[in-house]
C-alpha cells in the first residue's frame, strides 16, 4: 500500500473461520487443505493478510475456542506441517498470516486442568485456576453469581466434590486460567514465540480485557468500571500485554497483536494501545453503530480520534464469527448489533440489508486504518436463520436455555460453486454433507457465479481493494468531513478521493463536476450523478 508505516497500518485483513470455508478431504469440514487450495481466491480478491480463528487442538466445545494445546493443530483440520506450509505459501502470495490466541481459558481436558482435577483442593496443580469452596451450607452454591456471556453461572462443581466449584467465564468446557501465575504467563509467551518462528506476522487475541480477576471473588456492583470491575477491564491486565510486546519487539519484521477488547468506554479502551502495548484494537462500535447518519458518523469519528491520539490506525470490522451477517443486520428494524439483541424471529429484508452491507463496505474500506472481512462478506451472504435445531453447535444456544439463536448462523460454510454438492464447499467428491447446512438461495450467491457478474459482491469488493491500494493514502489519520445534504455521509481523504454514502430516503444528487469511481449500487443506475439511498460511492480527485 501507500504508507510508509508497518504493514497493518492498513493492510485489508480476510478472517477465515477454517471449518467452513473450504474442505480439502471431502468429510464436510473445513480445513487447512482447503484453504491452501482456495489461496488464489483470496490473492485473486486482493486482502493482504490472513486472520485464522483457533486451529488448535480441540474438543470444540465452542467452535476452537477451547483450545488443548495451542502448539498443534487439530486432526480434523490438518497437521502443523501443513500449517507451517500455509504460512510461507499464502507469504509468498503477498498475504501474512495473523493467528488467534485465547489466553484467558483452555479447553477442559488442557493436560493442566485435568491434572488440577486428579489433584486435591488446595494442591499447587490447581493454582493455574480458579478453585474455590461454594457458599453455603456444604459449599453447595456457586461462589458468586456472576453470569456467563453464553448464558447460565460462571463456575461449575469440580467433578465429584461436594464444595469445590472451578471459575468458566464463559461455558464450563473453558476453565478460566489464573494469569498471576507465572507459569500461565511464561506459557504464552512462549505460544506467541513458537508461532512467531513459524513466519506468524500478527496475533489477534481472545477476549483480551478479562484476564486478570479480583481474587476476592465479589459480587459484581452495580456501576463498577475503570478498573474496579471483578474481572472486566482490570489495570492489572496491562502487565501482560507489556510483557506480549517486548516479545513482539524482539522480531525484526513488525508483528502485529491487535486486541479483542469490548469496552465502552473510550479511555479505557484506549489504554490497551500504545509503544509498549497492543498495537490496535478493533473498532467496534462502526460495525455496531445502526443505519443512522449521526450515529455512524459519531462512531467513526470517537473511533478516529481515539487512535490518533494514540499514533495507532483503527482496525475496522464490519462483522465477524461472533456477529449476525451484516447483509442481516442492515435489512432490519434495528439495525445496530448487540450480543444482547440476538433474537429468533426478527423480520428482515436482506434485499435492502445487502445494498446497505455493500456500501458500508466501501464506506469501511475508505477510512484510515486497516479493514477486516469476514470470510462471505465479500459474497454478500446473509445470516442463516432456519439451521434445524438439532444442528446448532454454539454453547450459546444450549446455555441459554435455547433462547439466544446463537452464531451458527453465521458460520454455515462457504458456498463456492451453484450446481455441485454442497455448493463446492467439499474440493474432492464428498462423502458428507457441509457440518452446517446451506440455505438453497446461497447459489445465486456463489463465488462461481458473482465471479462472472459486473455487479456482484465479490466483484465490487475486488475493486474496492484494487482501487484502495491504488489511490488511497492511508497515512493520515483524519478524514476531512463534508456536508452534502441531509441523510448523506461524506468525507474527502487527503489524496482528494471521496466518499458519499446516500443514508436518506430518498436519492441524492452529486455535484456536477462529480466523477463517480465506484458504487456499491447493485443496479445499473441510469444516470451517473443519482446515488440511491442505501447507496455509497467513491469520487475522484
Ligand atoms: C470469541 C468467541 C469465543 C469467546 C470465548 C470471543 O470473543 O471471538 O468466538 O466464543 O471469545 O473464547
Amino acid at each position: 500500500m501507500n504508507s510508509a508505516g508497518p504493514w497493518w497500518h492498513d493492510a485489508v485483513v480476510y478472517e477465515i473461520y477454517p471449518k467452513s470455508f473450504a474442505d480439502g478431504n471431502g468429510d464436510g469440514i473445513g480445513d487447512l487443505a482447503g484453504v491452501r487450495a482456495r489461496l488464489p481466491y483470496l490473492r485473486d480478491l486482493g486482502v493482504d493478510a490472513l486472520w485464522f480463528t483457533p486451529f488448535y487442538v480441540s474438543p470444540q466445545a465452542d467452535g476452537g475456542y477451547d483450545v488443548t494445546d495451542h502448539r498443534d493443530i487439530d486432526p480434523a483440520l490438518g497437521t502443523l506441517q501443513e500449517a507451517k506450509e500455509l504460512i510461507v505459501e499464502a507469504r509468498a502470495m503477498g498475504m501474512r498470516t495473523i493467528i488467534d490466541v485465547v489466553p484467558n481459558h483452555v479447553a477442559s481436558n488442557h493436560p493442566w486442568f485435568l491434572a488440577a482435577l486428579a489433584a486435591p483442593p488446595g494442591s499447587p496443580a490447581r493454582d493455574r485456576f480458579w478453585f474455590r469452596t461454594g457458599g453455603g451450607p456444604e459449599g453447595a452454591s456457586a461462589p458468586t453469581g456472576w453470569t456467563s456471556p453464553f448464558g447460565g453461572p460462571t463456575w461449575s462443581k469440580a467433578p465429584g466434590e461436594g464444595d469445590q466449584w472451578y471459575l468458566h467465564l464463559f461455558a464450563p468446557e473453558q476453565p478460566d486460567l489464573n494469569w498471576s501465575h507465572p507459569e500461565v504467563r511464561a506459557e504464552y509467551e512462549d505460544i506467541l514465540r513458537f508461532w512467531f518462528d513459524l513466519g506468524v506476522a500478527g496475533i489477534r487475541i481472545d477476549s483480551a480485557a478479562v484476564l486478570m480477576k479480583d481474587p476476592t471473588f465479589p459480587e459484581i456492583g452495580d456501576s463498577e468500571s475503570g478498573g474496579t470491575h471483578p474481572f472486566e477491564d482490570r489495570d492489572e491486565v496491562h502487565g501482560i500485554y507489556r510483557r506480549w510486546r517486548a516479545v513482539a519487539n524482539s522480531y525484526r519484521d513488525d508483528k502485529l497483536l491487535v486486541g479483542e477488547v469490548w469496552l465502552a468506554d473510550r479511555d479505557r479502551l484506549a489504554r490497551y494501545v500504545g509503544p509498549d502495548e497492543l498495537h490496535t484494537v478493533f473498532g467496534f462500535d462502526a460495525m455496531a453503530s445502526p443505519w443512522k447518519l449521526s450515529a455512524l458518523r459519531a462512531a467513526i469519528t470517537d473511533t478516529l480520534l481515539t487512535h490518533e491520539r494514540l499514533g495507532a490506525p483503527p482496525a475496522w470490522v464490519m462483522g465477524n464469527h461472533d456477529v449476525t451477517r451484516p447483509a442481516t443486520r442492515y435489512g432490519r428494524r434495528d439495525t445496530s448489533f448487540s450480543f444482547a439483541g440476538k433474537a429468533w424471529g426478527i423480520e428482515t429484508d436482506v434485499g435492502v440489508g445487502r445494498e446497505r452491507a455493500r456500501a458500508m463496505a466501501l464506506v469501511m474500506m475508505a477510512l484510515p486504518g486497516s479493514f477486516y472481512i469476514y470470510q462471505g462478506e465479500e459474497l454478500g451472504l446473509d445470516e442463516v436463520e432456519d439451521l434445524p435445531r438439532d444442528v446448532l453447535q454454539d454453547p450459546m444456544v444450549a446455555r441459554s436455555g435455547g433462547l439466544n439463536p446463537g452464531r451458527d448462523g453465521c458460520r454455515v460454510p462457504l458456498p463456492w460453486q451453484a450446481n455441485a454438492q454442497g455448493l463446492g464447499f467439499s474440493l474432492v467428491p464428498p462423502t458428507a454433507a457441509p457440518w452446517l447446512p446451506q440455505p438453497a438461495h446461497w447459489s445465486d450467491l456463489a463465488v462461481d457465479v458473482q465471479q462472472h457478474q459486473s455487479h456482484s459482491t465479490l466483484t465490487l469488493y475486488q475493486r474496492a481493494l484494487q482501487m484502495r491500494r491504488q489511490f488511497f493514502h492511508h497515512a493520515e489519520p483524519q478524514v476531512e468531513w463534508m456536508d452534502m445534504g441531509p441523510g448523506v455521509l461524506a468525507f474527502r481523504r487527503d489524496s482528494g478521493f471521496q466518499c458519499v454514502l446516500n443514508m436518506g430516503h430518498g436519492a441524492h444528487t452529486l455535484p456536477k463536476d462529480a466523477q463517480i469511481a465506484l458504487s456499491s449500487d447493485s443496479t445499473v443506475p441510469h444516470n451517473e450523478r443519482i446515488i440511491r439511498p442505501d447507496t455509497a460511492v467513491w469520487l475522484r480527485p
